[in-house]
């Protein structure tokens, strides 16, 4: 028999049973989070839900209760410091330990840089646009990982917080401040996955396509048509299709460190 100089002792590994576990998710109340607050519930998961929007919130938090879960809404302002913070010291009172936090929540205000016609400027990105979006996608994706992982250290529960990026982050025409927040986002993850290992904690990312979500939706109809004929598999995505990889993230403990592009085949 070979002997080897090195003993590997390999940690048990592999499936999460969502039973039971409890997820925050940011942005709840439509689109992506809504879809994700769902699968998670059909998977047995205790669900703290976020949004700004009080009557979303209650009807995807009323949907999952459909599914026998135990469910709490909470409305907050991600880009807030105060805000995330109290609202995750009050997740932790209402649930205990906390497993998951899917960082979904996100807006658009989309503009080129600089708008021009017959070499005459009409139009430059405006700062409040960049910031906006900035303070959402980016500082509130930041705020609600930090109070996660700060919660999941404390209570030793080894759970999991999946990012929302979008394939934007390669340099979408219109969306200098998406981009700039959803690059952001990757890079974070990693950071982030690399951070965390040692207290079991793993971040992973989704980097979206063009999903039929309220956000594409609000896009100019001509825009997106053209748009679609260019996604190999010229359809939009559902918003179930990424949900399933949320699911797919949390099931897996080998994953971390990574986003995983869910997104038709396009590329930016
Ligand atoms: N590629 C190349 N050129 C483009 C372009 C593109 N994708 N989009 C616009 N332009 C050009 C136009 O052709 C136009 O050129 P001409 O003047 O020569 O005709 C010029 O830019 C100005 O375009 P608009 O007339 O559309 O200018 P506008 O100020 O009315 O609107 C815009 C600008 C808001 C950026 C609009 O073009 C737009 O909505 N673009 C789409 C942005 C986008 O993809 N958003 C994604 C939202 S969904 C999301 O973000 C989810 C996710 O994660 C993917």
């Amino acid at each position: 028999m070979a002997s080897y100089g090195v003993l590997l002792i390999l940690p048990e590994g592999g499936f999460v049973d969502l039973q039971g576990k409890t997820v925050a998710i940011t942005g709840a109340g439509r689109g992506l989070g809504r879809a994700t607050a769902l699968a998670l519930a059909d998977k047995g998961a205790q669900l703290a839900l976020l949004d700004l929007d009080t009557g979303l919130l209650a009807e995807t938090a009323g949907a999952c209760r459909e599914r026998g879960v135990q469910v709490a809404e909470y409305e907050a302002d991600i880009s807030h410091e105060e805000t995330v913070e109290s609202t995750f010291a009050t997740i932790a009172d209402d649930f205990g330990a906390l497993h998951g936090l899917v960082n979904n929540a996100g807006i658009t205000r989309d503009g080129l840089l600089v708008k021009a016609r017959d070499g005459k400027v009409q139009k430059k990105l405006a700062l409040d646009d960049w910031q906006a979006v900035i303070n959402v996608n980016l500082t509130g994706v930041f705020l609600c990982a930090r109070e996660a992982a700060a919660q999941m250290i404390e209570t030793g529960s080894e759970g999991a917080i999946v990012n929302i990026s979008s394939i934007s982050r390669h340099g979408n025409v219109g969306q200098s401040n998406y981009t700039a927040a959803k690059a952001g986002v990757a890079g974070m993850t990693v950071t982030w996955a690399r951070e965390l290992a040692r207290y079991g904690v793993r971040v992973a990312a989704i980097a979206p396509g063009f999903i039929n979500t309220p956000m594409v939706q609000n896009m100019k109809p001509e825009v997106l048509e053209k748009l679609v004929g260019s996604i190999p598999l010229r359809r939009l995505g559902q918003a179930e299709d990424i949900a399933k990889g949320v699911i797919f993230i949390f099931e897996n403990d080998y994953v971390s460190g990574r986003v995983v592009e869910i997104d038709g085949g396009l590329r930016l």
